[in-house]
């Protein structure tokens, strides 16, 4: 594998060494190379590579955003890190205005193409971001953040900041994290650690007068791998309100 030069994910223990990332990804036939050693354009090119690569585009919107998001008035939306676009088109569907952000050019171009074909297209914009660089403008009801991990450089907690900033006021920022290891996770480290809702808020280090926590803790469900086996894992939630 040549030239690699990545950085461990800075604030999120969950992807503790990105050589190991790519070679675990590699054993499953993904054929990772990078031959750049500007961290930005390492993180674009797997994730591109990665969703390139990608068979089936389900929908299957994450259970957690489902849970915040139905009881909630409609209203703007951002998504970070969208991947295939499962939130972003059940939240259309569900009356919201729909900013969906990956880093991933394939990702975007996915999901703006399937908004379009389920008659969505109108609720959904799609912008390609390194989130470490850019960020999308405007002001949201809800951010959701599902599982925005990665191995490669990315000032998540800063990342996470702006996105409590752009939030109006009222509006919520949902992030649901990893908290324990499914059988089919490349990675199987037991000394894995997954940061507790506790840990992310603290990181994030926001005026609780202003970003209250609303939710932090660490609900165990029922999940399905990618070959359709099952198995219980437990997501780290933290959803915080901003008040003015
Ligand atoms: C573990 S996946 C989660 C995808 C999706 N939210 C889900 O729940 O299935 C992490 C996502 O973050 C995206 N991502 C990683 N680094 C990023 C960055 N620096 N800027 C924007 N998106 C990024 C990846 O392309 C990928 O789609």
């Amino acid at each position: 594998m040549a030239n690699i030069r990545v950085k461990e994910c800075l604030g999120n223990g969950y992807h503790a060494d990105p050589q190991l990332f790519l070679q675990a990804w590699n054993h499953r036939g993904h054929d990772v190379r990078m031959d750049t050693t500007d961290p930005s354009e390492v993180a674009e090119s797997f994730w591109e590579k990665h969703y390139r690569a990608r068979r089936t585009w389900g929908e299957r919107a994450n259970p957690l955003l489902v849970e915040t998001a139905g009881p909630l008035h409609p209203g703007a939306a951002l998504d970070l890190g969208c991947g295939a676009g499962g939130d972003a088109i059940w939240l259309a569907r569900h009356g919201w205005q729909v900013t969906a952000v990956d880093i991933s050019a394939t990702a975007v171009a996915q999901v703006r193409e399937r908004a379009r074909e389920l008659g969505l297209g109108d609720r959904v914009t799609t912008e390609q971001h390194d989130l470490a660089r850019s960020f999308p403008d405007g002001e949201f009801d809800l951010v959701s953040a599902q599982y925005f991990h990665t191995s490669f450089t990315l000032p998540r907690a800063e990342v996470l900041r702006t996105a409590a900033r752009a939030l109006r006021p009222g509006g919520l920022l949902l992030i649901v994290d990893h908290g324990s290891t499914a059988p089919w996770s490349w990675n199987q480290d037991p000394n894995t650690h997954y940061p507790t809702p506790t840990e992310i808020a603290a990181e994030l280090d926001l005026d609780p007068e202003q970003w209250p926590v609303l939710r932090a803790d660490m609900p165990r469900r029922r999940a399905t791998g990618p070959a359709g086996q099952t198995a219980t894992v437990t997501d780290n939630v933290l959803v915080l309100r901003r008040t003015l």
